[in-house]
């Protein structure tokens, strides 16, 4: 079984970018927590990361080629792309929607996301862990 885990625009920023909200993890941290809570569960996983809409929806694309589910934290693309939420919806396969910070708390714009109500969870304010939690939920959910 394996997940694909997908990062989108500037969380390759991560443990810089803005830390009192973001935390001080970075991505390659996030990655290496992300392996560990997929492999205790038996999974594989692979990681991408793109700041390029596309990059992300062609990454989506192949999923389907040899992943049971994904774990995506899309970034801003959470609150402006259709064409992500086609993609995810495309492919139908199952998919935790995290985000690091709680996106309710903030401003008004980053309450809509386009992919929550087809999303199978959604996982925010949990900070990196948030990852941990969406990579057992999808685990458990393709083991079913
Ligand atoms: C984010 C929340 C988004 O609103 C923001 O644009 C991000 C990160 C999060 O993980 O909290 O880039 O997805």
């Amino acid at each position: 079984h394996r997940l694909l885990l997908v990062n989108g625009p500037n969380l390759n920023l991560m443990g810089t970018r803005e830390p009192e909200i973001y935390g001080t993890e970075t991505l390659d941290d996030i990655v290496a927590l992300a392996t560990a809570a997929a492999r205790e569960q038996g999974f594989e996983l692979r990681a991408v990361q793109s700041n390029h809409e596309g990059v992300l929806i062609d990454a989506i694309h192949a999923a389907r080629e040899d992943c049971d589910a994904i774990v995506i934290n899309p970034g801003a693309f959470t609150h402006t792309s259709i064409a992500l939420r086609d993609a995810l919806a495309g492919v139908s396969l199952p998919f935790a929607e995290v985000h690091l910070s709680n996106v309710h708390a903030r401003e008004a714009f980053r309450h809509h996301s386009y992919l929550s109500d087809i999303a199978s969870c959604v996982i925010v304010g949990a900070g990196v862990q948030g990852y941990e939690f969406a990579v057992q939920r999808m685990a458990a959910l393709v083991e079913r």
